[in-house]
This record gives structure tokens, C-alpha cells and sequence, in this order.
């Protein structure tokens, strides 16, 4: 992966044989002031995170390099709001379904069965997974129907914060519930950036009594803005309690699995220090102000906790900018309760600033292309891509090796976070920091320019909006990378894998 680590001196020192030697000679007690404390020398608070626990997936294969696990989509009756209860759409009955976890170079085997009233598949967002493997129901799989079962099947390459989800009717499906965290660890991650802590960050459209909103509320606007549910979720809890220490470190992974809302990420008093997001790490951490993740997007930032002990803050959502109502007359809402638990605050390590070498991809043979994002607005909403909805597109067509350049242009009235399957890309904006993506933000009126490396993996995969209304309203495609040498040169086959 390229990382450089920097390990605080501080440590280095510490653990020197001639210091404790001169420490022992002089008499120093470790509990004395005069050696403070850093943040590697403590633990988190007791329970610090339990009430953001999610349900792992069980691993049923021996092998250490095997994750082998059980997935059913069904129907779950679980209690969102206090003293209510929802049927919601679910992985093994809970919300978010199991968190997957396993390290970069492991084997993933998932045994997957529908049992939804409807047709559905899982799509692993962000992960490179073999073509076949990629749950895209028209380009790699047949939709999976009630008491459908598929073995998903596929290595992990990259390290990186990612998650799963369906790709069948997806804003209602992910709406109502189905969705789980995916982190493939890498052991080499310096321990400077602190406990991990994943938080996968959801709505859900529920009325008072908990019952879900229907998934086509409000009509055409609906469409038009996306559909954000109304009640804010952190790990499935609303508004859990995080436990923490002044000065020791979390290193929080956090996905954005809503369909269509965006997060904008404060809490006061405090910066945080991006490491990265989609694909692991940046090329450099960046102090900032706030964490920012449109739909389908990852962060990945080390939480330096600064309220005084004994005290209590709140991680908020800010309304952000993403077109025409978006931030009009709405109010900040609370996420997750901070804690500072009463002990003596530690000393911050030092968060490397150089984290990974990404070398900018070689853009001077590309081929370029203009994606324009549309909408039309008739008697009903019709979005694309260069005006023609996903169910009449045709494929771009790509040769396997070919590296492009894409303008991704949007001049409508709303924001769209574009995605591509299959494949990381650079966004071209010599003002980031580098890093991979596979989501990221077009903002309304403007556009942005990426380049990606179809190096591998031929087939048939899919790029979209991913405000899921925005793409079930047309604003998807598909591209098909074609190997010249191989001897079929038809578009891969939809696979059909019923067991
Ligand atoms: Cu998160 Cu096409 O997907
Ligand atoms: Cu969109």
C-alpha cells in the first residue's frame, strides 16, 4: 500500500532502556505528573462504544484467510423508535445488517438467500470484485427472486472502508433498511490513529407509530430531491452516547448509506484529521473543519476528543448546499451524544502527514468523454446520462487497458454524487488531495473531471447517481470493457446463477 509511517519520537524515547534506566536511578513513579501521558498509553473508557455495537458476521470457515459467512435478506420486525415497532427490510433481522470484516488479501464467501417479498441482489459498493460478482441485475446477474440463493464469492485487494447493499429497486430497498458496513483492515495502519470506530450513518422514513413511509412518497418532487427519511440513525440507535477521553484518539470509518441525504459532519470545538475515505487512504492527512459525504461516500478521519472531562457535546448534521430547497429553513439535527468521561486527559499523538504514494494516473493517451447528468421534467421525472435514462442506454463501449478522462457535467437544479462499479478513479482537481474514489460529488451548476484505468476485470459494469431516487429515476448507465484478445467479443452474458 505504500504507507510511510512516522511513529511519534515521543514513544520512541519513552521506550529507550537508557531513559528508564536514568528513570529508575532517579526514582521516577509513572503515575508522577512530571511524565504525562499520551494517548497510546491508555485505554477508551469501559464500554466507550457499546452502544454503537453492531452485529459481525460469523465466520464459519477455519481458514484464517477466509471469511466465510451467511446472509438473508428478509423481513425483520425491530424497535427504531422507543416502544414502536417496524417492519424493516433487513440482512439476518437487524438494521444495519451484519458489519463484514476481514483483512486485505482474505478469501470473502457469501451465502446469500432472499427471503423478501421481492426480487432483490447485493452489490459490495466501492469493493473490485470479479465482474460476475458485482450484483448488478441487468449486467452481471439475474435479479435474485424470493427464496433465491447466490454464493458471492471474491478476494479482498484493497484495504478500505466499504459497504453492501442492493441493487433492485434501491431506493426503496435500501430505504427501508438494507444495508452493512465492509472493512478490509490493513495490519501495517500505524497505531497513531487510534481505536478504530465504525459508523455507518442511515435514515429511515418513519411515521409516528414506526410504521415505514411509503417508498414513493411525495411524487415527483420526491424524485427530484430524493427521499430523506425522517428519522437520523448512527449504527441503527438514534442519538447513541459515545464515551471518550480529552486527548485520546478514534480513528471513526464512517459511510454514508442513505439514499439520497447528504451528511455534513460538525461538532464543536473540534477539527478532525482526514486520513482518506472510499479506498482507504489519502497521499496526506488534512486538518478540516468538517466531514462532508454524500450518498454512498466514505470518510475516514481521526477524532481528537478536546471537551474538558465531565463535559457533554453533540455531533451534529448540518443542512448542506445540494441544490434548489436543500438547505432552505432547515435546522441542524443531532447524531451521536459525546461524552468526555472525568479522568485525566492524555496527550494527542502526532497523526502522520504523509499516509500513502498514489502516483497520478497517466492521462496523456486517454480518451475523453462528456457524461452530462440530465433531468427532464414532464408529467413525470426522467433523469439520464447525456439525456437518455438508464433502461434505453446504450453501453459505452471500452477496450480493456484503455485509460479515459471524464467530464462529468451537471447543469441541474440539484447535486448528484456520481459512482462508478468496478473501477477507482482520480478526480482531476490539482486543489484535493489525492486520493482513489469511486463516489464523489458533482455539485449543481458545475461539473468535475475524473480519470480511471480499465485495467483489469473485463465486463459489463455499472456507473450512476447515487441518490438511488435519482438513478431508479433514470440517472444510471452502464459501460462494457471488452478484452480484444479474448476469443468472444459479445457483451459478457447476464449471469444466470440460481442454485
Ligand atoms: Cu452503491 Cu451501484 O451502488
Ligand atoms: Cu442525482
Amino acid at each position: 500500500m505504500g504507507i510511510k509511517l512516522g511513529l511519534g519520537s515521543r514513544r520512541a524515547l519513552r521506550a529507550s532502556p537508557i531513559l528508564l534506566a536514568a528513570c529508575l536511578a532517579a526514582g521516577c513513579d509513572r503515575s508522577d505528573d512530571s511524565i504525562p501521558l499520551t494517548a497510546l498509553d491508555v485505554s477508551q473508557p469501559q464500554g466507550w462504544a457499546d452502544e454503537l455495537a453492531m452485529p459481525l458476521a460469523q465466520d464459519l470457515n477455519p481458514d484464517p484467510n477466509v471469511l466465510e459467512i451467511e446472509l438473508e435478506a428478509r423481513v425483520a420486525d425491530i424497535e427504531i423508535l422507543p416502544g414502536t415497532t417496524t417492519p424493516a427490510w433487513t440482512y439476518n433481522g437487524s438494521v444495519p445488517g451484519p458489519m463484514i470484516r476481514a483483512k486485505v488479501g482474505d478469501r470473502v464467501i457469501v451465502h446469500f438467500k432472499n427471503s423478501l417479498p421481492e426480487e432483490t441482489t447485493i452489490h459490495w459498493h466501492g469493493l473490485r470484485v470479479p465482474n460476475e460478482m458485482d450484483g448488478a441485475p441487468g449486467a452481471t446477474q439475474e435479479p435474485l427472486a424470493t427464496g433465491g440463493e447466490f454464493r458471492y464469492e471474491f478476494e479482498l485487494k484493497d484495504a478500505g472502508t466499504y459497504w453492501y447493499h442492493p441493487h433492485t429497486d434501491s431506493s426503496a430497498q435500501v430505504g427501508r433498511g438494507l444495508y452493512g458496513a465492509f472493512i478490509v483492515d490493513d495490519p501495517s495502519d500505524p497505531e497513531e490513529f487510534g481505536d478504530d470506530l465504525v459508523m455507518l450513518m442511515s435514515d429511515i422514513g418513519l411515521d409516528e407509530s414506526g410504521q415505514l413511509v411509503p417508498s414513493d412518497s411525495g411524487g415527483n418532487f420526491g424524485d427530484l430531491f430524493g427521499r430523506e427519511g425522517s428519522v437520523l440513525l448512527v449504527n441503527g440507535k438514534v442519538l447513541p452516547t459515545l464515551m471518550v477521553r480529552q486527548g485520546k484518539q478514534q480513528r471513526w470509518r464512517i459511510i454514508n448509506a442513505t439514499r439520497a441525504r447528504y451528511y455534513n459532519l460538525r461538532l464543536r470545538d473540534h477539527r478532525f484529521m482526514r486520513l482518506g475515505g472510499d479506498n482507504g487512504l489519502a497521499a496526506r492527512s488534512e486538518d478540516v473543519y468538517n466531514l462532508i459525504l454524500t450518498p454512498g461516500e466514505r470518510a475516514d478521519a481521526v477524532f481528537t476528543p478536546a471537551d474538558p472531562p465531565g463535559t457533554r457535546n453533540v455531533l451534529r448534521w448540518v443542512p448542506t448546499e445540494r441544490g434548489y430547497g436543500s438547505t432552505y429553513n432547515r435546522a441542524s439535527e443531532p447524531m451521536l451524544e459525546i461524552e468526555t468521561v472525568a479522568e485525566t486527559p492524555v496527550i494527542p499523538e502526532a497523526i502522520p502527514a504523509e499516509l500513502r504514494t498514489i502516483e497520478p494516473i497517466d492521462v496523456s493517451n486517454a480518451k475523453h468523454r462528456t457524461l452530462d447528468l440530465t433531468i427532464a421534467i414532464a408529467s413525470t421525472v426522467e433523469m439520464g446520462v447525456n439525456g437518455v435514462p438508464y433502461w434505453q442506454a446504450k453501453p459505452i463501449e471500452i477496450a480493456l487497458g484503455d485509460t479515459e478522462v471524464w467530464r462529468i457535467v451537471n447543469n441541474t437544479d440539484f447535486s448528484h454524487p456520481f459512482h462508478l462499479h468496478g473501477y477507482f478513479f482520480q478526480v482531476l482537481d490539482e486543489n484535493r488531495v489525492p486520493e482513489w474514489k469511486d463516489t464523489v460529488n458533482v455539485p449543481t451548476k458545475s461539473e468535475i473531471t475524473i480519470a480511471v484505468r480499465f485495467d483489469e476485470r473485463p465486463g459489463a459494469w455499472m456507473y450512476h447517481c447515487h441518490i438511488l431516487d435519482h438513478a431508479e429515476a433514470g440517472m444510471m448507465g452502464h459501460l462494457v470493457v471488452r478484452d480484444p484478445s479474448a476469443p468472444h467479443t459479445a457483451p459478457p452474458p447476464a449471469a444466470h446463477h440460481h442454485h
